[in-house]
């Protein structure tokens, strides 16, 4: 079981997320809760402040630091500098520790998980050194929120959850993952055998388990040499 806190300016933004099949079949087996805090909602500034204008200048407004601490107060009702010493709380930023399948199943072991959506120019620095204990990022470029790179870090989180896959085996063997050494999953095809002379490589017609195992192992093999050439 692990309980996700997404904190965000657009909670709504998450519909979406929740009605895909594999959070929602996660969401049923009791293995995920959900749960969305509005910084607005426990903003401490008149009229729903929630961001300010970059001291020294520049473009942007900057999402303030006292609004965030005053929501991580409110939901966890501690003082948020400690709080990041028992359990983790992540900051998405574009500068952060790069997404990859090791840390997904590192965040999926955890039984309870805090994620900050930035908005705008992104977070008062003082929120990444004082509130967080991590930082991530989904890729080397930059989004307009933090709300699209929280959800890709749930989705791939969620695949690793018991009752998320019609077939839990699907989430075992895939790109990256241990059993694959953790090199791009081999390639699958499926009916027609033949389409326009494209033909599927006999050897996943043969029916023979063993010869198809070393096959898609050694394809394996290939792609990994050739995206460490590129
Ligand atoms: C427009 S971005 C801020 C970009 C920031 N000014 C910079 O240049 O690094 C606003 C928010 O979107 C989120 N974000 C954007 N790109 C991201 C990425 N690649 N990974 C994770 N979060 C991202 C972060 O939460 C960030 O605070």
């Amino acid at each position: 079981m692990i309980e996700l806190d997404i904190f965000t300016l657009f909670p709504a933004a998450f519909a979406w997320f929740e009605a895909q099949r594999h959070v929602s079949n996660a969401t049923a087996a009791g293995a995920l809760g959900l749960h969305y805090i509005n910084y607005r909602d426990h903003t401490p500034l008149s009229a729903g402040q929630v961001d300010d204008t970059p001291f020294g200048g520049g473009a942007g407004m900057v999402l303030r630091v006292d609004v965030v601490e005053a929501a991580l107060r409110a939901r966890y009702q501690s003082d948020p500098v400690e709080l990041r010493a028992r359990r983790r709380v992540i900051a998405l930023t574009p500068g952060g520790r790069l997404l990859d399948d090791a840390l997904v199943s590192e965040l999926a072991a955890e039984a309870e998980l805090t994620l900050l959506c930035g908005r705008y120019e992104g977070f008062d620095e003082r929120v990444l050194e004082h509130l967080v204990s991590d930082r991530v990022s989904i890729g080397r470029y930059v989004l307009a929120g933090g709300e699209l790179a929280a959800m890709v870090l749930c989705d791939a989180l969620v695949r690793k959850l018991p009752g998320a896959l019609g077939d839990e085996r699907s989430a075992l063997e895939e790109s990256f993952s241990e059993a694959l050494d953790g090199g791009p999953e081999y390639p699958h095809y499926t009916r027609p055998a033949e389409h326009r002379g494209w033909r599927v490589p006999e050897v996943l017609l043969s029916g023979h388990h063993a010869r198809i195992r070393e096959w898609r192992m050694e394809q394996t093999r290939l792609r990994a040499q050739a995206s460490e050439q590129r």
